[in-house]
């Protein structure tokens, strides 16, 4: 069964002293939350700063280029990239963060924004939540967004024999910094979704555009039922496959058919779909939210498929209702032309032109 995408959560062992005790809280934290993190959506990746020996920063170009030429740099880069949140899993040294751990921060730049970061911190008196405010402070700047749930395990009484004692209320604590992780993380997607998009100035500001996956099915689907319900009405027929698709059935389409969605705070407004059968080009489903229609965003998706076929095909066909006479008027000012119409449905067509290279000029004399 599909479901929507999980939620990468990142549990991050921060100290790398041999016989830290850092493994043993880690493997607490992850052993009480795993069936939570399963019935939130919740995915836990532990990794150890320990394993990764990551050496001081050695990059010659700053961080927020994004240029990186070592092999390590390129791998907690990708590491960091894939996933949608971070529980820390610290000690404090000297009332501070491990040196490790600002040195795996300082390696990267954007990887890291608007990802949220829960703590779970350990030491003496303090219980490690002086480290805990460093690396807020640290962590801000890098867009992190610091939770305020968290576990601070005071060594003398949570430790024995180097393990975790349980106790119902450490592992309540638990729970909340990975239900805080996963909600942050799910309500920042849409900032995460429009860093480096320069898509700004659309029709719609503020919105963006990207090629949709199968893990996008459940919006794909929402937005489909409610956008086709006026087709449904205007040809007085409900048997449309929009409206009728399983979110299977969607999941299934998108991996086939190249899809453009336009976002905008998380939502899906719009979306186009395409693909080449030979030298002719196939769009479909293009839609439009109903509250955002009557601003060109149609007219400008429906461009921007054509220019997604430009370079494999010759020609474009498109289909919709008989009486969608709305849509029928877009697609013939866009230049189509009605090929054939049968079953309530018009199939309409328009040859691609496209700019030939200029002949060289003939030699002169
Ligand atoms: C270099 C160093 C500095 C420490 N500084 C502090 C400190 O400032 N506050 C504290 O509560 N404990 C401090 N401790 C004690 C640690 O909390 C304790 O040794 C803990 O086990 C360290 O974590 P680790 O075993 O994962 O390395 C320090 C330990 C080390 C090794």
């Amino acid at each position: 069964m599909f479901t929507t995408s999980p939620t990468r959560v990142m549990v991050l062992t921060c100290s790398t002293r041999p016989g830290s005790l850092g493994p043993a809280i880690a493997d607490w934290f992850t052993t009480t939350v795993s069936p939570l993190a399963a019935r939130l959506g919740a995915r836990l990746q532990p990794l150890s700063l320990a394993e990764l020996a990551l050496p001081f920063l050695d990059e010659e170009e700053h961080p927020s280029s994004g240029i990186y030429r070592r092999p390590h740099t390129k791998r907690w880069s990708e590491l960091v990239d894939a996933v949608d949140g971070f529980i820390v899993v610290t000690p404090e040294y000297n009332y501070g963060m491990p040196a490790p751990l600002k040195n795996a921060l300082d390696y990267l730049g954007k990887e890291w924004a608007w990802k949220p970061m829960g703590f779970i911190s350990y030491g003496n008196t303090s219980a490690g939540t002086r480290s805990v405010q460093h690396t807020k402070e640290v962590a801000t700047t890098l867009r992190l967004v610091p939770l305020g749930a968290t576990v601070a395990l005071r060594i003398h009484d949570a430790i024995v024999d180097g393990r975790v004692r349980r106790s119902p209320r450490h592992d309540a604590a638990a729970e909340g910094v990975l239900r805080e992780a996963v909600r942050v993380s799910r309500a920042l997607r849409p900032l995460r979704e429009a860093l480096g998009q320069d898509d700004a100035e659309g029709p719609v500001p503020g919105s963006h555009t990207r090629v949709m996956t199968p893990d996008d099915a459940g919006e794909v689907t929402v937005l489909q039922r409610c956008c086709w319900v006026d087709e449904a009405l205007d040809n007085d027929s409900l048997a449309l496959a929009p409206l009728r698709e399983s979110v299977d059935d969607v999941a299934r389409w998108l991996s086939q058919w190249r899809t453009t969605g336009l976002w905008r705070d998380g939502r899906l407004i719009a979306m186009v779909r395409v693909r080449h059968e030979g030298r002719t080009g196939r769009i479909g489903r293009l839609a439009v939210a109903p509250d955002m229609r009557g601003v060109g965003i149609g007219r400008r998706l429906l461009r921007r498929a054509e220019a997604d076929l430009a370079a494999e095909c010759d020609r474009v066909e498109l289909s919709t209702g008989a009486k969608s006479t709305r849509n029928i008027a877009l697609y013939r000012s866009e230049g189509f032309v009605i090929d054939t119409e049968e079953d309530g449905v018009v199939h309409l067509g328009k040859a691609l032109t496209r700019d030939l290279p200029t002949e060289p000029a003939p030699p002169v004399g």
